[in-house]
Protein backbone atom coordinates (compact mmCIF):
# COMPACT_ATOMS: atom_id res chain seq x y z
CA UNK A 1 0.00 0.00 0.00
CA UNK A 2 1.23 3.58 -0.99
CA UNK A 3 2.91 4.71 2.73
CA UNK A 4 1.36 8.79 1.79
CA UNK A 5 -2.10 7.01 1.93
CA UNK A 6 -1.54 4.71 4.81
CA UNK A 7 0.24 7.57 7.07
CA UNK A 8 -1.01 10.64 5.84
CA UNK A 9 -4.19 10.74 3.46
CA UNK A 10 -6.54 8.23 4.65
CA UNK A 11 -6.35 9.29 8.44
CA UNK A 12 -7.38 12.73 7.45
CA UNK A 13 -10.00 11.07 5.48
CA UNK A 14 -11.08 8.57 7.91
CA UNK A 15 -12.44 11.12 10.68
CA UNK A 16 -14.74 12.92 7.60
CA UNK A 17 -18.22 11.46 7.01
CA UNK A 18 -17.52 8.30 4.62
CA UNK A 19 -20.25 9.73 2.30
CA UNK A 20 -18.54 13.16 2.12
CA UNK A 21 -15.30 11.65 1.06
CA UNK A 22 -16.40 9.51 -1.69
CA UNK A 23 -18.42 12.74 -3.51
CA UNK A 24 -14.73 14.47 -2.94
CA UNK A 25 -13.09 11.63 -4.54
CA UNK A 26 -15.80 11.51 -7.40
CA UNK A 27 -15.01 15.37 -7.69
CA UNK A 28 -11.48 15.05 -7.91
CA UNK A 29 -11.64 12.15 -10.40
CA UNK A 30 -14.02 13.50 -12.65
CA UNK A 31 -11.24 16.53 -12.74
CA UNK A 32 -8.53 14.27 -14.01
CA UNK A 33 -10.78 12.24 -16.63
CA UNK A 34 -11.59 15.91 -18.05
CA UNK A 35 -7.69 16.79 -18.04
CA UNK A 36 -6.79 14.98 -21.05
CA UNK A 37 -3.26 15.53 -20.67
CA UNK A 38 -2.41 14.70 -17.45
CA UNK A 39 -4.75 11.42 -17.74
CA UNK A 40 -3.26 9.90 -20.51
CA UNK A 41 0.48 10.71 -18.67
CA UNK A 42 -1.07 8.73 -15.95
CA UNK A 43 -2.56 6.06 -18.40
CA UNK A 44 0.73 5.25 -19.75
CA UNK A 45 1.98 4.53 -16.13
CA UNK A 46 -0.06 3.13 -14.16
CA UNK A 47 -2.29 0.80 -16.71
CA UNK A 48 -1.19 -2.46 -16.49
CA UNK A 49 -1.00 -4.89 -19.97
CA UNK A 50 -0.84 -8.19 -19.63
CA UNK A 51 1.22 -9.57 -22.54
CA UNK A 52 -2.01 -11.79 -23.20
CA UNK A 53 -5.25 -9.50 -22.78
CA UNK A 54 -7.68 -11.49 -21.41
CA UNK A 55 -10.94 -11.87 -23.56
CA UNK A 56 -14.07 -13.16 -22.22
CA UNK A 57 -17.80 -13.00 -23.63
CA UNK A 58 -16.55 -11.36 -26.23
CA UNK A 59 -14.91 -8.09 -24.67
CA UNK A 60 -10.82 -7.54 -24.38
CA UNK A 61 -9.60 -6.36 -20.77
CA UNK A 62 -6.00 -5.11 -20.39
CA UNK A 63 -6.08 -6.70 -17.19
CA UNK A 64 -8.09 -8.45 -14.92
CA UNK A 65 -8.63 -5.78 -12.25
CA UNK A 66 -11.91 -3.53 -12.37
CA UNK A 67 -13.78 -0.85 -10.25
CA UNK A 68 -16.66 -2.31 -8.80
CA UNK A 69 -20.41 -1.12 -9.17
CA UNK A 70 -21.60 1.85 -6.16
CA UNK A 71 -18.45 4.36 -6.62
CA UNK A 72 -18.98 6.09 -9.71
CA UNK A 73 -23.02 5.74 -9.78
CA UNK A 74 -23.69 8.87 -12.15
CA UNK A 75 -20.80 7.78 -14.60
CA UNK A 76 -18.68 11.22 -13.51
CA UNK A 77 -15.41 9.58 -12.36
CA UNK A 78 -15.07 6.65 -15.20
CA UNK A 79 -12.13 8.58 -16.89
CA UNK A 80 -9.67 8.17 -14.59
CA UNK A 81 -10.03 4.75 -13.69
CA UNK A 82 -7.40 3.41 -16.07
CA UNK A 83 -5.26 6.42 -15.05
CA UNK A 84 -5.38 4.16 -11.74
CA UNK A 85 -4.52 0.98 -13.27
CA UNK A 86 -7.84 -0.22 -13.54
CA UNK A 87 -8.33 -2.53 -16.27
CA UNK A 88 -12.06 -1.94 -16.75
CA UNK A 89 -14.57 0.33 -14.88
CA UNK A 90 -18.40 -0.79 -14.04
CA UNK A 91 -20.70 2.41 -13.80
CA UNK A 92 -24.21 2.51 -11.67
CA UNK A 93 -26.56 1.19 -10.44
CA UNK A 94 -28.37 3.34 -12.72
CA UNK A 95 -32.21 3.03 -12.60
CA UNK A 96 -34.84 4.36 -14.94
CA UNK A 97 -35.87 7.18 -12.50
CA UNK A 98 -33.54 9.44 -10.98
CA UNK A 99 -33.68 9.05 -6.72
CA UNK A 100 -32.34 10.23 -3.74
CA UNK A 101 -31.91 6.44 -1.84
CA UNK A 102 -32.38 6.02 1.41
CA UNK A 103 -31.89 8.48 4.20
CA UNK A 104 -28.27 9.38 5.58
CA UNK A 105 -26.09 8.31 7.27
CA UNK A 106 -26.03 5.24 5.06
CA UNK A 107 -22.13 4.41 5.07
CA UNK A 108 -20.10 3.26 7.82
CA UNK A 109 -16.49 2.47 8.16
CA UNK A 110 -15.23 -0.38 10.05
CA UNK A 111 -11.45 0.00 9.98
CA UNK A 112 -10.43 -2.50 11.95
CA UNK A 113 -12.08 -4.80 10.06
CA UNK A 114 -11.48 -3.26 6.89
CA UNK A 115 -14.97 -3.07 6.07
CA UNK A 116 -17.70 -1.09 5.28
CA UNK A 117 -21.85 -1.40 5.66
CA UNK A 118 -23.94 1.00 3.29
CA UNK A 119 -27.47 1.63 2.68
CA UNK A 120 -27.35 3.64 -0.25
CA UNK A 121 -30.31 2.36 -1.59
CA UNK A 122 -29.54 3.33 -5.30
CA UNK A 123 -29.44 7.05 -5.84
CA UNK A 124 -28.49 8.12 -9.08
CA UNK A 125 -29.39 10.60 -11.45
CA UNK A 126 -31.46 8.54 -13.46
CA UNK A 127 -30.74 6.28 -16.99
CA UNK A 128 -31.21 9.57 -19.31
CA UNK A 129 -29.56 11.78 -17.63
CA UNK A 130 -26.63 9.68 -17.33
CA UNK A 131 -27.14 8.82 -21.12
CA UNK A 132 -26.65 12.56 -21.34
CA UNK A 133 -23.78 13.20 -19.41
CA UNK A 134 -21.84 9.98 -20.82
CA UNK A 135 -22.81 11.38 -24.58
CA UNK A 136 -20.91 14.20 -23.42
CA UNK A 137 -17.75 12.88 -21.89
CA UNK A 138 -17.68 9.39 -23.65
CA UNK A 139 -14.93 9.15 -26.15
CA UNK A 140 -14.58 5.94 -27.62
CA UNK A 141 -11.66 6.89 -29.14
CA UNK A 142 -9.27 7.54 -26.47
CA UNK A 143 -11.16 5.16 -24.22
CA UNK A 144 -8.72 2.84 -22.80
CA UNK A 145 -10.29 0.31 -21.06
CA UNK A 146 -13.81 -1.75 -21.24
CA UNK A 147 -17.21 0.48 -19.47
CA UNK A 148 -19.41 -2.11 -17.92
CA UNK A 149 -23.37 -1.04 -17.25
CA UNK A 150 -24.91 -1.93 -14.18
CA UNK A 151 -28.59 -1.71 -14.06
CA UNK A 152 -31.33 -1.89 -11.19
CA UNK A 153 -35.11 -1.09 -10.42
CA UNK A 154 -36.05 1.79 -9.38
CA UNK A 155 -37.61 2.19 -5.82
CA UNK A 156 -40.90 3.61 -6.92
CA UNK A 157 -41.61 0.77 -9.82
CA UNK A 158 -44.06 -2.48 -8.75
CA UNK A 159 -41.96 -5.54 -8.84
CA UNK A 160 -44.52 -6.61 -11.41
CA UNK A 161 -43.03 -4.04 -13.70
CA UNK A 162 -39.68 -4.21 -13.03
CA UNK A 163 -38.60 -5.25 -16.43
CA UNK A 164 -39.48 -2.44 -17.98
CA UNK A 165 -37.49 -0.24 -15.86
CA UNK A 166 -34.52 -2.46 -17.03
CA UNK A 167 -35.34 -2.52 -20.52
CA UNK A 168 -35.74 1.51 -20.10
CA UNK A 169 -32.22 2.01 -18.58
CA UNK A 170 -30.83 -0.42 -20.91
CA UNK A 171 -32.08 1.41 -24.28
CA UNK A 172 -30.97 4.75 -22.81
CA UNK A 173 -27.56 3.15 -21.86
CA UNK A 174 -26.90 0.42 -24.76
CA UNK A 175 -24.27 3.03 -26.74
CA UNK A 176 -21.84 3.37 -24.31
CA UNK A 177 -21.78 0.01 -22.54
CA UNK A 178 -18.84 -2.88 -23.11
CA UNK A 179 -21.01 -5.17 -20.62
CA UNK A 180 -24.24 -4.64 -18.71
CA UNK A 181 -24.58 -5.40 -15.28
CA UNK A 182 -27.77 -6.74 -14.20
CA UNK A 183 -28.26 -6.06 -10.86
CA UNK A 184 -30.70 -7.91 -8.79
CA UNK A 185 -28.84 -8.58 -5.67
CA UNK A 186 -28.83 -5.56 -3.80
CA UNK A 187 -29.59 -5.90 -0.17
CA UNK A 188 -30.79 -2.10 -0.08
CA UNK A 189 -34.14 -1.91 -1.47
CA UNK A 190 -37.32 -3.59 -0.05
CA UNK A 191 -37.70 -5.77 -3.78
CA UNK A 192 -34.91 -6.24 -5.30
CA UNK A 193 -33.39 -9.55 -4.31
CA UNK A 194 -36.93 -10.99 -5.28
CA UNK A 195 -35.77 -10.57 -9.32
CA UNK A 196 -33.05 -13.11 -8.35
CA UNK A 197 -35.03 -16.23 -8.20
CA UNK A 198 -37.71 -18.24 -10.72
CA UNK A 199 -40.14 -16.83 -12.63
CA UNK A 200 -38.78 -13.32 -11.67
CA UNK A 201 -35.62 -13.48 -12.98
CA UNK A 202 -36.59 -15.53 -16.21
CA UNK A 203 -39.13 -12.31 -16.96
CA UNK A 204 -36.47 -9.98 -16.81
CA UNK A 205 -33.80 -11.27 -18.66
CA UNK A 206 -35.89 -12.52 -21.21
CA UNK A 207 -37.05 -9.00 -21.75
CA UNK A 208 -33.53 -7.73 -21.36
CA UNK A 209 -32.47 -10.69 -23.97
CA UNK A 210 -35.48 -9.21 -26.09
CA UNK A 211 -34.29 -5.59 -26.16
CA UNK A 212 -30.93 -6.55 -26.84
CA UNK A 213 -31.96 -8.80 -30.24
CA UNK A 214 -34.10 -5.70 -31.20
CA UNK A 215 -31.48 -3.41 -30.64
CA UNK A 216 -28.70 -5.53 -32.63
CA UNK A 217 -30.78 -6.06 -35.53
CA UNK A 218 -32.51 -2.55 -36.03
CA UNK A 219 -28.96 -1.54 -35.82
CA UNK A 220 -27.09 -3.61 -37.01
CA UNK A 221 -25.18 -3.71 -34.30
CA UNK A 222 -23.49 -6.80 -31.83
CA UNK A 223 -25.20 -7.80 -29.03
CA UNK A 224 -24.34 -6.43 -25.85
CA UNK A 225 -22.76 -8.98 -23.13
CA UNK A 226 -24.79 -9.09 -20.24
CA UNK A 227 -24.11 -10.36 -17.23
CA UNK A 228 -25.98 -11.11 -13.64
CA UNK A 229 -24.86 -9.60 -10.52
CA UNK A 230 -25.76 -12.27 -7.68
CA UNK A 231 -25.71 -11.94 -3.81
CA UNK A 232 -23.50 -14.06 -1.44
CA UNK A 233 -26.20 -14.78 0.67
CA UNK A 234 -28.07 -17.56 -1.92
CA UNK A 235 -27.94 -20.58 -0.97
CA UNK A 236 -26.46 -23.47 -3.24
CA UNK A 237 -30.30 -24.83 -4.75
CA UNK A 238 -30.59 -21.01 -5.45
CA UNK A 239 -27.53 -20.95 -7.38
CA UNK A 240 -28.89 -23.61 -9.15
CA UNK A 241 -31.63 -22.31 -10.05
CA UNK A 242 -30.13 -18.99 -11.34
CA UNK A 243 -27.82 -20.78 -13.71
CA UNK A 244 -30.52 -22.98 -15.19
CA UNK A 245 -32.20 -19.60 -15.84
CA UNK A 246 -28.68 -18.17 -17.12
CA UNK A 247 -28.31 -20.98 -19.13
CA UNK A 248 -31.42 -21.26 -20.96
CA UNK A 249 -31.37 -17.83 -21.83
CA UNK A 250 -27.66 -17.59 -22.65
CA UNK A 251 -26.27 -14.69 -20.28
CA UNK A 252 -23.25 -14.30 -21.17
CA UNK A 253 -21.51 -14.36 -17.53
CA UNK A 254 -22.02 -13.61 -13.86
CA UNK A 255 -20.88 -11.12 -11.05
CA UNK A 256 -20.27 -12.51 -7.51
CA UNK A 257 -20.99 -11.14 -5.42
CA UNK A 258 -22.90 -8.32 -4.14
CA UNK A 259 -22.61 -7.34 -0.29
CA UNK A 260 -24.15 -9.34 1.94
CA UNK A 261 -27.11 -8.54 4.84
CA UNK A 262 -25.38 -10.93 7.07
CA UNK A 263 -22.62 -10.10 9.98
CA UNK A 264 -20.40 -12.16 10.96
CA UNK A 265 -19.67 -13.19 14.96
CA UNK A 266 -16.65 -10.87 15.29
CA UNK A 267 -18.85 -7.96 14.02
CA UNK A 268 -22.00 -8.93 16.28
CA UNK A 269 -21.14 -6.23 18.85
CA UNK A 270 -21.00 -3.26 16.86
CA UNK A 271 -21.63 -3.12 12.88
CA UNK A 272 -25.08 -1.81 11.52
CA UNK A 273 -27.46 -4.28 11.37
CA UNK A 274 -29.21 -2.54 8.22
CA UNK A 275 -27.22 -2.52 4.85
CA UNK A 276 -24.87 -4.31 2.80
CA UNK A 277 -21.19 -5.62 4.42
CA UNK A 278 -18.48 -5.57 2.26
CA UNK A 279 -14.45 -5.69 2.21
CA UNK A 280 -12.11 -8.34 4.49
CA UNK A 281 -15.43 -9.71 6.08
CA UNK A 282 -16.68 -11.33 3.43
CA UNK A 283 -14.22 -12.53 1.26
CA UNK A 284 -14.72 -16.39 2.38
CA UNK A 285 -18.36 -15.89 1.46
CA UNK A 286 -17.94 -14.77 -2.00
CA UNK A 287 -15.08 -17.29 -2.55
CA UNK A 288 -17.86 -19.65 -2.14
CA UNK A 289 -20.10 -18.51 -4.45
CA UNK A 290 -17.50 -18.22 -7.04
CA UNK A 291 -16.11 -21.31 -6.50
CA UNK A 292 -19.49 -22.80 -6.12
CA UNK A 293 -20.77 -21.14 -9.57
CA UNK A 294 -17.16 -21.98 -11.28
CA UNK A 295 -17.47 -25.83 -10.38
CA UNK A 296 -21.70 -25.96 -11.20
CA UNK A 297 -21.31 -24.58 -14.66
CA UNK A 298 -18.18 -26.61 -15.51
CA UNK A 299 -16.29 -23.58 -16.35
CA UNK A 300 -18.87 -22.92 -18.95
CA UNK A 301 -20.05 -19.24 -18.08
CA UNK A 302 -17.93 -16.64 -17.63
CA UNK A 303 -17.88 -15.05 -13.56
CA UNK A 304 -16.45 -11.99 -12.60
CA UNK A 305 -15.17 -12.01 -8.82
CA UNK A 306 -15.69 -9.86 -6.26
CA UNK A 307 -16.02 -9.17 -2.54
CA UNK A 308 -13.63 -8.53 0.12
CA UNK A 309 -10.55 -8.97 -2.33
CA UNK A 310 -7.86 -7.04 -0.11
CA UNK A 311 -4.67 -8.33 -1.44
CA UNK A 312 -3.00 -10.82 -4.42
CA UNK A 313 -3.35 -13.81 -2.45
CA UNK A 314 -7.06 -13.09 -2.13
CA UNK A 315 -7.45 -12.23 -5.93
CA UNK A 316 -5.28 -15.08 -6.70
CA UNK A 317 -7.81 -17.72 -4.96
CA UNK A 318 -10.65 -16.18 -6.98
CA UNK A 319 -9.05 -16.74 -10.03
CA UNK A 320 -7.66 -19.83 -9.23
CA UNK A 321 -11.26 -21.50 -8.59
CA UNK A 322 -12.12 -20.36 -12.16
CA UNK A 323 -13.06 -17.02 -12.05
CA UNK A 324 -12.05 -14.39 -15.66
CA UNK A 325 -12.04 -11.16 -13.95
CA UNK A 326 -11.85 -9.33 -10.33
CA UNK A 327 -13.05 -6.60 -9.10
CA UNK A 328 -12.58 -4.15 -5.83
CA UNK A 329 -14.19 -1.16 -3.99
CA UNK A 330 -13.90 -1.26 -0.23
CA UNK A 331 -9.83 -2.30 -0.80
CA UNK A 332 -9.67 0.48 -2.89
CA UNK A 333 -11.13 2.93 -0.01
CA UNK A 334 -8.88 1.07 2.63
CA UNK A 335 -5.99 0.56 0.41
CA UNK A 336 -5.87 3.57 -1.51
CA UNK A 337 -5.93 4.95 -5.51
CA UNK A 338 -3.19 2.89 -6.80
CA UNK A 339 -4.23 -0.04 -5.27
CA UNK A 340 -5.60 -1.34 -8.38
CA UNK A 341 -2.56 -0.83 -10.11
CA UNK A 342 -0.71 -2.56 -7.43
CA UNK A 343 -3.04 -5.49 -7.59
CA UNK A 344 -3.36 -6.37 -11.14
CA UNK A 345 1.24 -5.63 -11.70
CA UNK A 346 0.87 -8.53 -9.02
CA UNK A 347 -1.29 -10.75 -10.25
CA UNK A 348 0.24 -10.73 -13.77
CA UNK A 349 3.66 -11.33 -12.36
CA UNK A 350 2.28 -14.31 -10.91
CA UNK A 351 1.11 -15.65 -14.48
CA UNK A 352 4.29 -14.72 -15.86
CA UNK A 353 7.16 -15.50 -12.87
CA UNK A 354 9.93 -15.86 -15.86
CA UNK A 355 9.66 -11.79 -15.30
CA UNK A 356 10.35 -11.65 -11.68
C1 LIG B 1 -20.54 2.09 -0.69
C2 LIG B 1 -20.90 0.98 -1.64
C3 LIG B 1 -21.86 1.18 -2.62
C4 LIG B 1 -22.18 0.13 -3.50
N1 LIG B 1 -23.12 0.35 -4.47
C5 LIG B 1 -23.38 -0.64 -5.36
C6 LIG B 1 -24.28 -0.42 -6.43
O1 LIG B 1 -24.84 0.65 -6.60
N2 LIG B 1 -24.51 -1.46 -7.28
C7 LIG B 1 -23.90 -2.68 -7.15
O2 LIG B 1 -24.12 -3.57 -7.97
N3 LIG B 1 -23.02 -2.90 -6.15
C8 LIG B 1 -22.76 -1.90 -5.27
N4 LIG B 1 -21.87 -2.13 -4.27
C9 LIG B 1 -21.28 -3.48 -4.12
C10 LIG B 1 -19.90 -3.57 -4.77
O3 LIG B 1 -19.97 -3.38 -6.16
C11 LIG B 1 -19.29 -4.97 -4.49
O4 LIG B 1 -20.07 -5.95 -5.10
C12 LIG B 1 -19.21 -5.27 -2.99
O5 LIG B 1 -18.88 -4.11 -2.26
C13 LIG B 1 -18.18 -6.35 -2.67
O6 LIG B 1 -16.90 -5.95 -3.07
P1 LIG B 1 -15.81 -5.28 -2.06
O7 LIG B 1 -15.77 -6.13 -0.85
O8 LIG B 1 -14.53 -5.26 -2.86
O9 LIG B 1 -16.31 -3.90 -1.75
C14 LIG B 1 -21.54 -1.11 -3.38
C15 LIG B 1 -20.57 -1.30 -2.39
C16 LIG B 1 -20.24 -0.27 -1.53
C17 LIG B 1 -19.19 -0.50 -0.48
Amino acid sequence: MDPIYEKIIRPVFFRQDPEAVHALAVKALRMLGAFAPLRSAMEKFNLVRDENPVKVFGVEFPNRVGLAAGFDKDALAFRAAAALGFGHVEIGTVTMHKQSGNPKPRVFRYPQDEALVNYFGFPNEGAENIAHTLSKTFDKKTKKIPLGVNIGKSKITPLEEAAKDYVFSYNALADYADYFAINVSCPNLPDVRKLQLGENLRELLNALKAADAERASKLGKAKIPMLLKISPDLTFREIDSILETVFDLGVDGIIATNTTSTRPESMAGYAEKIGGLSGKPIFEKSLQAVKYVCAQSGGKIPVIAVGGIYNTECAAKMLDEGASLVQIYTAFIYNGPFFAKELAKSLHWRNNPEWI
